[in-house]
């Protein structure tokens, strides 16, 4: 079986092209960050250029699927699914995107640290889950909850790349750093590649301006492309839709391209 590669490099010999699944998990201390809203809207994107992506919610608020317009009535917690004999894939469920499904999520997944706890190896659970299903999916995108406890510390070491939005405050970039520390202090974390990028800038506020240029002067795991803060989110939000569902060709969804353009 093909192993799902924290890597993620294209693995090619003679006559041979297989590139390995690829995993995303987009974190931060922060919540309320653009973190979720993020997460889909790649994953949308991933999806649309082709990738078999799929789209974990391990926060309990479960808001992966209301942004996608699924409602799920989950016949088990879903904080089990990491723990069950059977494959991950068979939680998933389709959304209305070709090629992009989801594993839901409820309120159950507030426990799931304390369920890995009980567990050997709970660091790598969530890693070992998503070995089983490497064949299945060329991305995988982890939406967590804000903050670090174990069940986002196995989430992160089940990734490749950690993927962190900034909105423009100092604030922010401490908290950017802070989660820098905590995982540069892991030896399997530290390997990691690490990215923030900056979420919720408005363009027309000149302070917000120098703050991204000033960020990408002074550091370089700080991507190039910038999601504005638009209505158009807000808007896609309530209806239930993707961004570029809701406002092809707007701002926001070529903003949220991009991103997943930079990523990939
Ligand atoms: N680019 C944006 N422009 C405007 N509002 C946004 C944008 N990104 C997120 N939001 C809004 O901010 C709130 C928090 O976003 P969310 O993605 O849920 O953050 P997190 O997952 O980090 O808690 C939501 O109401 C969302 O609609
Ligand atoms: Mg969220």
């Amino acid at each position: 079986m093909l192993r799902h590669d924290p890597a993620s490099v294209a693995v090619s010999g003679p006559g041979t092209s297989v590139v390995a699944m690829r995993v995303l998990a987009f974190a931060a201390v922060k919540g309320g960050v653009g973190k979720t809203t993020a997460a889909v809207n790649v994953a949308v994107e991933a999806a649309n250029s082709g990738a078999r992506t799929l789209i974990w919610d391990l926060d309990p608020q479960g808001a992966t699927c209301h942004l996608l317009g699924i409602d799920v009535d989950l016949k088990r917690p879903a904080s089990q699914i990491p723990f069950r004999k059977r494959p991950l894939h068979r939680d998933a469920v389709k959304s209305s995107v070709k090629r992009l499904s989801v594993i839901p999520a409820d309120m159950s997944l507030r426990n799931l640290g304390l369920e890995l706890e009980a567990k050997k190896a709970p660091k790598r659970r969530l890693a070992r889950a998503l070995d089983r299903i490497a064949e299945k999916f060329d991305v995988v995108i982890l939406d967590l909850p804000a903050g670090i406890d174990l069940a986002v510390e196995s989430a992160l070491q089940a990734s490749g790349t950690m993927v962190v939005p900034i909105v423009p405050s100092t604030l922010s970039v401490r908290s950017f750093d802070q989660f820098r520390e905590f995982a540069a202090a892991d030896r399997r974390l530290g390997k990691r590649q690490l990215l923030g990028f900056v979420s919720m800038l408005e363009p027309t506020r000149h302070r917000q301006q120098d703050f991204y240029h000033e960020l990408r002067d002074s550091r370089d795991d700080v991507l190039e492309t910038w999601i504005p803060a638009t209505v158009e989110v807000e808007r896609a939000c309530d209806r239930r839709l993707p961004v570029s569902i809701a406002f092809p060709g707007g701002r926001a969804a070529a903003a949220y391209k991009a991103l997943w353009e930079e990523l990939a």
